[in-house]
């Protein structure tokens, strides 16, 4: 027996305990412990077997460790074989998480038991992959291809309750672990239980229906991504063939998702989510405590912060211009938590409700521990409530601004503590986007920064560091990217096009719909705001502000890019003429997908070098996660920065240089692109040097 399993009786039970601590991570030791554990009591006396995790999982998926080592035998398919083949029976009793192989290893058990607060699931197409040891073939066999098709390609999991209720296991029970599983296998002795092996249970019943309706769902779901596919065939697979050819069906689909730059771009992601809060400066720097949040301004964001503290169990004090307003931010974030119960998000939504202080008067913030505005994006207006807050806010609260573009130094100013001044950007809807920029100012102090990224946590959110510019990490390239398509649009492609072939590269929605979606209105305004110092050089879509003058902004006014019948947009041809007044006697081509994709992605990567090089994002890493989680990037394409490293530094750099020679201004190559091409060095080796 390895240290990682350990071997007890308890009378004829034998107990079998997986103790590899911090997360039971189904390593090589305990691969091997389970393994000479079920030898030992194939050969002893015990009548029947319990297998039990201490800690807070039963046991948990593949060992990360062990990412990118030679794979050591006992492999983890033969370990669930090993378990199912004894002759006499077992009990998986899982007291908490058995997601992934750890739920694999309780199929291949013959009787299971849940407590209440057990998770059984298959995340696996989260990174890319599928069951790989016997989850596709088992679990349809238990509780036929339906709750499968709902699982595996969402890579969700069930309660112990509903783990029941759809036969994956056998029986829920309450308290001990320990006790409950000797109490289910003496109960099971009584009832001389035989062996019951689920690779031995009937094949599940084709249902044509079921795969067509989760194809076409994925199909369309998925955006490119391979896995959520592949895990429905996985399970088609059950139906049509016996276990053991099944087995190495699923087999040979998980090593081909394997060898997948998806698989490598859904692991890039997986470790960054880990990385991106990993700053050297705030090691050994503790964060304030935050009990009580302010929110300034109640609007779309204010509401949105207001109800992502709120689900957090952070009480908040709202202040609004007037009671108007403020009793109309009360009415959005009612409605916001309304939404979380029906989402099953939240339970208690009255009680909720009652940390919520909507006023008119920034008295009331006296007592916050931190405040964040979400006023006007003006900067006098900022400045104003900013003045005001350092008027009332307690010494060593911290003051945040939501602000998307403006330069937090300034704002800063209007304080008598600018190390107190921090930015938190929020994404839109802020109850539910997962990024935050973390917006650090010149002067803003460690301790503040510590303590944004604790908030983040406790939000549920990434948080990534920005410095400060216009935009900071993710406006200031989407500025970029959004300027790269309006200038296909002057070299002949169409709005419509460009959409299209966004969405096939695996983005949610292309740049022109997202603009409908926002309300043109926003970008009308940002040119305004920055006609006054835009460069002679620079583009500017007039065609944009002629549909501004029309009153077409988009979804809100039936009109934009696209005309709308509810939220279905089909394109508006009215804005042809303004595109081609627009154009002039510009020379026109056309654009094949991959052309508007290399071009737009260049555009991005180009920038997003140029945000690394200044250090307003301190790793290449930081871009591909604030792209990732605020922007829609596909996660199975890991981020920008290892799209450009797979298409290769040299290529993308001889193409910008080649647009530069008609566009100088705007497809000016970033210096460190220059220097990692000039140097043989990717974006990758720059994460590496930079990552603790
Ligand atoms: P909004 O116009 O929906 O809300 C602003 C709210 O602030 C209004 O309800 C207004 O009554 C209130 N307000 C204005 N002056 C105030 C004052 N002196 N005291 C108290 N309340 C005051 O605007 P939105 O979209 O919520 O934007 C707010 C901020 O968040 C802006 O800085 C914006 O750039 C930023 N932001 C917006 C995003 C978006 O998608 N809308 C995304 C991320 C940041």
């Amino acid at each position: 027996m390895t240290k990682a399993v350990r071997y007890e009786r308890d009378g004829d039970v034998a107990l079998i305990v997986i103790a590899n601590p911090p997360v039971n991570a189904l390593g090589h030791a305990v691969r091997e412990g389970l393994w000479q554990a079920m030898d030992r009591f194939a050969q002893d006396d015990a009548r029947i077997a319990v297998i039990l995790g201490q800690g807070k999982l039963f046991l948990g998926g593949a060992d990360i460790s062990e990412f990118g080592t030679p794979p050591r035998e006992p492999h983890l398919p033969d370990v669930c074989t090993h378990i199912e083949r004894s002759a006499k029976p077992v009990v998986a009793a899982i007291h908490g998480p058995a997601l992934g192989g750890g739920c694999e290893v309780a199929l291949g058990a013959h009787y299971r038991l849940a407590m209440e607060g057990a998770r059984l699931g298959f995340p696996e197409v989260l990174l890319g992959l599928i069951p790989g040891a016997g989850g596709s073939q088992r679990m349809p066999r238990l509780t036929g291809v339906g709750p499968a098709l709902d699982m595996m390609p969402a890579g969700g999991s069930v309660s112990a309750s509903e783990a029941l209720k759809i036969g994956l296991v056998d029986r829920v029970a309450t308290g001990d672990v320990r006790e409950a599983g000797l109490a289910y296998a003496r109960d099971l002795l009584d009832a001389a239980a035989e062996p019951r092996r689920t690779g031995a249970l009937s094949r599940p019943t084709h249902d044509a229906e079921a795969f067509d309706a989760a194809r076409a769902l994925w199909t369309k779901k998925s955006r490119g991504e391979v896995a959520p596919l592949a895990a429905i065939d996985a399970v088609e697979v059950a139906t049509r063939t016996d276990f053991d050819a099944g087995i190495k069906e699923e087999r040979r689909i998980f090593l081909d998702l394997m060898q997948t730059p998806q698989r490598a771009g859904m692991i890039h992601a997986f470790f960054n989510d880990r990385k991106v809060s990993k700053l050297p400066e705030l090691n050994g720097v503790s964060p304030r405590e935050i009990a009580h949040v302010g929110v300034i301004g109640g609007g779309t964001m204010g509401a949105g912060i207001a109800t992502a503290c709120l689900l957090a169990g952070l009480p908040v004090t709202l202040v609004e211009r007037d009671e108007a307003a403020a009793k109309k931010a009360r009415t959005t974030i009612t409605g916001n938590l309304d939404a979380a119960v029906k989402r099953g998000k939240l339970k208690d939504r009255d009680g909720t409700l009652a940390h919520l202080n909507t006023v008119t008067d920034y008295a009331a913030l006296g007592d916050a521990d931190l405040a964040i505005e979400a006023v006007f994006e003006d900067m006098g207006v900022k400045k104003d409530v900013f003045a005001r807050l350092d008027t009332v806010l307690k010494p060593g609260a911290i003051l945040a601004t939501n602000t998307s573009y403006l330069d937090v130094n300034e704002i800063a100013t209007s304080t008598s503590r600018p190390g107190d001044v921090i930015g938190l950007h929020f994404f839109s809807p802020a109850h539910v986007m997962k990024l935050l920029e973390v917006v650090v100012a010149g002067q803003t102090a460690a301790d503040v920064t510590a303590t944004a990224f604790a908030l983040a946590k406790r939000l549920k959110k990434t948080a990534v560091k920005a410095g400060v510019c216009d935009g900071f990490i993710g406006n200031r390239i989407l500025a970029t990217y959004r300027g790269a398509a309006d200038r296909m649009i002057l070299d002949g492609a169409s709005p419509w096009e460009i959409d299209a072939a966004i969405k096939a590269f695996g983005l949610p929605m292309g740049p022109f719909e997202m603009g409908d979606l926002a309300g043109l209105d926003i970008g009308f305004m940002t040119r305004q705001r920055k006609a006054a110092t835009r460069d002679p050089r620079d583009v500017v879509p007039t065609w944009a502000d002629a549909m501004y003058h029309e009153g077409w902004l988009g979804q809100k006014t039936g009109r934009g890019y696209y005309t709308y019948e509810g939220r279905k947009g089909t394109p508006n041809e009215a804005i042809l003429p303004f595109i081609e007044e627009a154009r002039g006697d510009r020379p026109q081509r056309s654009f094949t997908p991959e052309e508007i994709q290399r071009r737009y992605l260049a555009a991005m990567v180009n920038e997003a070098a140029k945000v690394v090089g200044e250090g307003i994002a301190a790793r290449p890493l930081d871009v591909d996660v604030t792209l990732l989680y605020g922007y829609g990037f596909p996660r199975w394409r890991g981020g920008p920065m290892l799209w450009a490293d797979h298409e290769g530094l040299p290529a993308l750099l001889a193409d910008i240089k080649a647009w530069a020679e008609t566009d100088p201004y705007f497809w000016e190559p970033s210096a460190l692109l220059e220097q990692l091409v000039a140097e043989g060095r990717s974006f990758a080796d720059l994460n590496k040097e930079n990552v603790q």
